[in-house]
């Protein structure tokens, strides 16, 4: 089943964006393989991905483009993948930190936690989960695997957190 049908058939299915935070990708030294991994894998779910964007590691850029797709847009979901780990340049969790309403954290843990059965290196993504107005950011590593990896284990239940969030269930019971 998937977010559009669980959502019931009269809704319209989830608005996703994928941004990919990468200094060699923005600048066209590297073929960009997670952000198409994450909207494949989004479109699969049943979310309607609207935006991909490709963007360096400059966090007041992606500040401005998450305040626009939480503030404009309306996006219910925006997936970043990148700029999560321990180099200097690496600031996608202060950037994301930066623009949060209130914060999510079981999604970057939940990613951590299943992470570290794959690689410990898991550990050494600073990736956040937050809410911007009706918008949940999620930080994802950059690699394509770890993209796949994180998402197999966080869009089953996200679902069900943006149907609470926009309103449209109000309780966990099943
Ligand atoms: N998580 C999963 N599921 N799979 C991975 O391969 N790689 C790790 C970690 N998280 C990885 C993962 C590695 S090697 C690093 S350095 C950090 O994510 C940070 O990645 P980033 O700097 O590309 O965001």
């Amino acid at each position: 089943m998937d977010a559009k049908e669980k959502n019931g058939s009269e809704e319209k299915s989830f608005k996703a964006a994928v941004i990919t935070v990468s200094d060699k990708g923005a600048r066209g030294e590297r073929v960009d393989e997670s952000g198409p991994a994450a909207k494949e894998m989004l479109e699969e779910a049943g979310y309607e991905v609207v935006e991909t964007l490709i963007i360096p590691d400059e966090p007041e850029e992606l500040k401005t483009e998450l305040i626009r797709l939480a503030d404009e847009v309306w996006a219910d979901l925006v997936v970043t993948s990148g700029g999560t780990g321990f180099s200097m340049r690496d600031q996608t969790p202060e950037a994301t930190l930066a623009v949060a309403d209130r914060l999510a954290p079981g999604i970057a843990e939940a990613i951590r936690y299943q992470s570290m059965a794959v690689t410990n290196r898991a550990m050494l993504s600073r990736g956040v989960s937050v809410i911007r107005r009706q918008t949940v950011i999620v930080n994802l590593p950059g690699s394509p695997k770890a993209v796949r990896e994180s998402l197999g284990y966080i869009l089953d239940s996200l679902d069900h957190g943006i149907r609470i969030l926009r309103g449209s269930a109000s309780e966990c019971a099943r």
